[in-house]
């Protein structure tokens, strides 16, 4: 059965191929679904197009499906299109012709956009809550291990020196700028697009303001278009977000990756965290992290497809907007996966605090050496070509003290300057 149903049912193929896997997707949002819907009736109530012992009747047959959602025992019957079809045969089938009056002023297209607004802001939230605890255990690591220095790398050649507390904490300063991004998200689907109707407004009084006061919607899309058009644009801005963060988390199981193998030895993990392998007896892979980097590479592509999927529609609602959840869906869990696993891996990681002691890391001090004889007194010409000779004929013995004092670097972390712009833009979400 059809909420749009005039006596005939569609040929069951055309069914089958709109419908898709949307019915199990709009499970997720059944709940944000009954929020929007009793909003919608409270201000339906308030403008006169419901009376107040329907609008308690409903709320309360609301408020019962919402029970049923959270005891994850809600369905989407067979025969029934989506989520929204679904609320309102339930209410209809309790209320009968009071459980018809709920869809006045009010559409479809501006139901699932309502419910994708709300979803997505918790989903944010959701993103938010695990980003800070792995920035939290990047940072309690980076605090750790502040004084165990590791070979830093260019061109992946040996460099200068680096140091645990300064890769941890690098990480940890990445996450900062992700979580621009997460929060600029987050006031994109912090708007009401209820009251959008078909995508053009409705010749009843709508109260708007109301809506979003109930919600709790920072502001509105105030332009019944743009409300509109807001779908696919709110799931750009957070995909964007979510590839950011995918991004950095790619980066640090690369490094993982590269750091746990033999030839370099940093950092390593107790063996049941490892994988093994079905022929050699003596393997420890790192597979969590060769997954985590492929999951974060593949979602560093949803701008992408959500960019491509959506361009060049015609303004309005268009069908193929129903697609969105297919690709937005997945992606804001697994990332959330990969974050929580991310941080879990790291809640064991071993590092290996003497590395910069074995002979082929000589060479990451030959700047320390420079500088030491700039400070003493010698132009920083003629100090470079004094450890370079002494490099060529191998009379270079490298002096492993490290002191660095400035912002940033090794011996002065600043991880509470970067702690304090963390929660600033934390609190902007939760
Ligand atoms: N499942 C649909 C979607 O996600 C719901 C809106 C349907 N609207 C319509 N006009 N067919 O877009």
């Amino acid at each position: 059965m059809k909420l749009w149903s005039k006596g005939f049912e569609p040929d069951k193929m055309i069914e089958r191929f709109t419908v898709g896997n949307d019915r199990e997707l709009d499970l997720r949002l059944a709940r944000y679904d009954v929020q929007g819907s009793m909003a919608h009736i409270r201000m339906l109530e308030s403008i006169g197009l419901l009376g107040k012992d329907e609008l308690d009747k409903l709320l309360k047959a609301l408020g019962e499906i919402a029970e049923v959602i959270e005891r994850g025992e809600f369905v989407i019957e067979d025969g029934v299109e989506d989520v929204h079809s679904e609320v309102e045969f339930m209410l209809t089938a309790r209320l009968g012709d009071i459980g018809k009056k709920i869809h006045s002023g009010r559409s479809r297209n501006d139901q699932v956009l309502v419910d994708l607004k709300l979803f997505m802001r918790d989903e944010i939230k959701h993103i938010a809550g695990s980003v800070s605890r792995l920035f939290d255990r990047l940072q309690a690591l980076s605090e750790e291990h502040k004084d165990k220095l590791m070979p830093g790398y260019t061109h992946l050649q040996v460099a200068m020196p680096s140091s645990f507390g300064l890769w941890f904490g690098a990480y940890a300063e990445s996450l900062v700028d992700d979580m621009r991004m997460l929060a600029a998200a987050y006031d994109v689907a912090n708007q009401n697009p209820l009251g959008s109707a078909a995508g053009y407004g409705s010749s009843f009084p709508l109260d708007r303001e109301m809506t979003t006061r109930l919600l709790v919607f920072d502001t509105m899309h105030y332009n019944v278009v743009a409300a509109q058009m807001s779908r696919g644009k709110t799931e750009r801005a957070v995909s964007m977000a979510v590839a950011s963060i995918a991004s950095t988390l790619a980066h640090l199981a690369m490094d993982v990756c590269m750091w746990m193998c033999g030839n370099f030895g940093f950092v390593s993990f107790p063996d049941e965290l490892t994988t093994g392998s079905s022929i050699m007896p003596h393997k420890k892979n790192p597979d969590v992290f060769e997954i985590m980097r492929g999951k974060c590479n593949r979602l560093q592509s949803v701008p992408n497809e959500i960019a491509l999927l959506t361009a060049n529609l015609p303004l309005g609602y268009n069908r193929d907007l129903q697609l969105l959840k297919d690709i937005m869906f997945p992606a804001t869990t697994e990332l959330i996966e990969c974050l929580d696993m991310a941080e879990f891996m790291l809640a064991h990681i071993r590092v290996n605090d003497s590395i910069v002691d074995d002979p082929r890391y000589d060479y990451l001090f030959t700047v320390e050496e420079v500088n030491r004889l700039v400070l003493e007194g010698m132009p920083f010409r003629d100090a470079y070509r004094k450890v370079g000779l002494e490099v060529r004929d191998g009379s270079y013995r490298p002096n492993r003290s490290v002191d660095h004092t400035h912002a940033g670097s090794i011996g002065n972390l600043c991880n509470e300057q970067i702690a304090d712009k963390f929660r600033s833009l934390l609190s902007r979400i939760m």
